[in-house]
């Protein structure tokens, strides 16, 4: 017996050499000291030694039992230390190094155009209203005094969905919800999309989108129109920005006008942005017709108003220099990320 536990000290002592993980330890624990481990089944045979021999033998067995126990809590306490210098290493962190910079977007240069024309006119006093896109034919053409007859109802231009129903392709329809709902002081600002039966190029899209302005109270005359018109435009292009005003014709105006600015590319000089103009051509405006104010309950005897519709693709091409229409809706951001 004896020699047999002298065989387990030794045999343990070479086990214990090659084992390199936590796992292996555990299994070389269970192996020598477990309840079936080797050293237990020795220990089983104690009880046929004679009273002599057993106090002897236990004294070896208590020793080599200690020592596997001892190089083991030795072994597992230099595994652990392997262990923790390993994750250091492996873990290490450069705390110093550059950090990555995450990528930060940015508004849409027609939303900044956008937002910054609802800001000027809020600053005025006014709202801002939305209106629906899919529009009767009386919204968007009846009652801004457009006939039945008249071109712009041609399905050539409108993208008719029954024979009453369209999709709006003017956001002077708003003017009409607007007066229908709201009583005289009015004065708001309404942005939305707008549909043509359009082919597109780089003027030209069947989706864009208009921004309708509409003031109507007592004694409000053409001065109030030219008067808002030049302050926004500066604001928007430039102390140096002038507008001019050219005779018209819309149905639901009168008068009517076009209005230009200064070319904010060659200054008034003509160049290819303003076909050799000195002017770009900016929006549609007028007096709101009294057939229109009668339309929606409101006594032109009474009161006057004025409206204008811009395009804020145009606005925004123009602010930018941005010289194709088609640019603005690819959402390229290598084109997106320059503004
Ligand atoms: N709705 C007109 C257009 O789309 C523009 C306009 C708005 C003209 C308001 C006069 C008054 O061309």
């Amino acid at each position: 017996m004896k020699q047999a536990l002298e065989k387990i000290e030794l045999l343990a002592k070479a086990e214990l050499e090659k084992i390199t993980d936590a796992e292996q330890l555990e299994a070389f624990r269970i192996r020598f000291l477990g309840k079936k481990g080797e050293l237990t089944s020795v220990l089983k045979q104690m009880a046929g030694l004679s009273a002599e021999e057993r106090p002897i033998v236990g004294q070896i067995a208590n020793r080599v039992r200690g020592g596997i126990e001892a190089e083991l809590a030795e072994k597992a306490a230099q595994l652990k230390a392997e262990t923790a210098a390993r994750r250091l290493r492996e873990e290490r962190l450069d705390v110093t190094l550059p950090g990555k910079a995450p990528r930060l977007g940015k508004a849409h240069p027609m939303d900044s155009v956008m937002h910054e024309i609802e800001d000027i006119f809020i600053g005025m006093g006014f709202d801002i209203v939305e209106g629906p896109e899919v529009e009767y034919d009386y919204y968007n053409f009846e009652a801004l005094n457009i006939p039945a007859d008249h071109p712009a109802r041609d399905t050539q231009d409108t993208f008719f969905i029954t024979d009453n129903i369209l999709l709006r392709s003017q956001t002077s329809s708003v003017q009409v919800h607007v007066m229908e709902d709201r009583k005289p002081p009015i004065r708001i600002l309404s942005p939305g999309r707008v549909y043509r039966s359009d082919a597109i190029d780089a003027t030209h899209s069947p989706i864009f989108h208009q921004i309708e302005c509409l003031v109507v109270d007592k004694g409000i005359t053409m001065a109030n129109l030219v008067g808002t018109l030049d302050t926004v435009m500066k604001r928007l292009y430039g102390e140096e920005c002038k507008i001019r005003l050219r005779p018209h014709h819309f149905p639901f105006t009168e008068p009517s006008a076009e209005v230009d600015i200064l070319c904010f590319n060659c200054g008034g000089k003509g160049c290819a942005m303003c076909k050799g103009e000195g002017y770009v051509e900016l929006l549609g405006a007028g007096m709101v017709h009294p057939k229109v104010l009668a339309n929606c309950g409101i006594d032109p005897n009474e009161y006057s108003g004025f409206a204008f519709g811009l395009g804020l693709e145009r606005v925004t091409m123009g602010k930018y220099g941005i010289n194709d229409l088609r640019l603005l809706y690819e959402n390229d951001l290598r084109f997106l990320g320059q503004f």
